[in-house]
């Protein structure tokens, strides 16, 4: 009954979507949910580098838990980080626990820093379905430049570690590894040293390997003189933000904003628990930003929306990406794993631009 109710969505928000309707007659598949804001990096790509971060904060257990029994009955999925390191979260366990025994599936980004082999087994064992390590570097030099506060063969210990668990334990849990390349001189870099690089994960239970190019972030990184973002083209159009009409964000303190871009909070959309997760997704604040992506107007909104790749990067099958990754990933969870690297694949071959490489990886 839940797989019908979540196809209907993947449908429904797309007619929504390309119809240009405020109110909508369904709730998102996605969910993002923030369990910190506190991170333990200073990476050179990320918002956290450039603002400071005074007083970091984490979710409270009861309230995840209430957005959980709201999302259950309609959300296909949770990604479990926005802008922190979910790790630091004591209760992030009990988290992936508690969405995956209430029927969603959990997706998690992480800078695996502090991944022991105990929070390995465990996430695993309370049924993650998705993991990304965040790994900026097949060189020790270049990963510690780029990941400022990490080191090299700490992290790649903690990922081979979580690895050997999940082969142990005969896990389903996705992995995937992810490498953003700077510039030039790292993609050099990166196509001279990665055969001897993904050795290390010979024999193990790694998915894939994504290589891909790193954005602005909306406006926070536009000046950035620390690496070459992915180059904003705007001869494909505008395309409002599509995450409006497929997904809710829910920050640490449960503050619900736009996407995972705003990281700090510039256009508060709701406030949970205060509000129900249905009186935000169409309450008039949601409904003024959607109007205001139509008409163009959202800068009086969000000024980081100004330099964003979400609304003007090139549309594939007519979906801009946020949407179409949300469908995708729906999809994939309804009916096979197995869709979503096919999806990709498809979004490959349409834009080149999309991810520059993905390796399915010699288990
Ligand atoms: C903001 S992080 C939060 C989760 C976790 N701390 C981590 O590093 O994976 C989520 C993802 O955003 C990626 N990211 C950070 N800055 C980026 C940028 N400028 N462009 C594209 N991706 C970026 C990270 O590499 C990570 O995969
Ligand atoms: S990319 Fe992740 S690990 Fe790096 S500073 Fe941002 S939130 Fe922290």
């Amino acid at each position: 009954m839940k797989k019908i109710t979540n196809f209907n969505t993947v449908l429904k928000s797309i007619y929504c979507y390309s119809k240009k309707k405020l109110d909508l007659p369904y709730m998102p598949n996605a969910l993002w949910i923030e369990p910190t804001n506190a991170c333990n990096l200073k990476c050179i790509m990320c918002p956290n580098s450039i603002i400071k971060n005074p007083n970091p904060g984490f979710m409270d257990i009861e309230v995840y838990k209430e957005i959980i029994d709201q999302a259950k009955d309609f959300a296909s999925y949770v990604v479990l980080c926005i802008s922190g390191e979910s790790l630091l979260h004591k209760d992030f366990v009990e988290m992936v626990r508690y969405a995956k025994s209430n029927g969603l599936e959990v997706y998690l980004s992480t800078n695996a820093t502090v991944m022991t082999s105990e929070i390995s087994r465990n996430i695993i064992d309370a049924g993650l379905t998705w993991i990304n390590f965040s790994f900026d570097g097949v060189l020790k030099d270049t990963y510690e430049k780029v990941r400022v506060k990490a080191n090299f063969e700490k992290t790649l210990e903690n990922i081979v570690n979580f690895l050997k668990i999940k082969k142990e334990l005969n896990a389903s849990t996705q992995t995937e590894l992810q490498i953003i390349i700077m510039d030039d001189k790292g993609q050099k870099e990166y196509d001279e040293n990665k055969d001897a690089f993904l050795e290390n994960f010979k024999d193990l239970p790694l998915d894939s390997v994504q290589a891909r190019k790193p954005s602005t972030w909306g406006s926070f990184l536009a000046d950035t003189d620390k690496y070459v973002p992915i180059e904003l083209e705007k001869t494909h159009g505008y395309s409002p933000c599509s995450y409006l009409w497929s997904s809710l964000h829910i920050l640490w303190d449960g503050r619900i904003v736009a996407c995972t871009s705003d990281f700090f909070g510039d256009n508060v959309l709701g406030k949970f628990p205060e509000q129900s997760l249905k009186e935000i997704w169409n309450g008039k604040l949601m409904k003024n930003f959607r109007q205001a992506m139509i008409d163009g107007s959202y800068l009086k909104y969000n000024k980081n929306c100004k330099d964003c790749d979400a609304i003007w990067e090139k549309r594939i099958l007519g979906l801009p990406s946020g949407l179409r990754g949300i469908s995708a990933i729906t999809v994939s969870n309804i009916f096979s794993k197995k869709f979503l690297e096919l999806a990709k694949k498809i979004a490959k071959l349409a834009d080149s631009k999309f991810t520059m490489k993905v390796i399915k990886n010699k288990k």
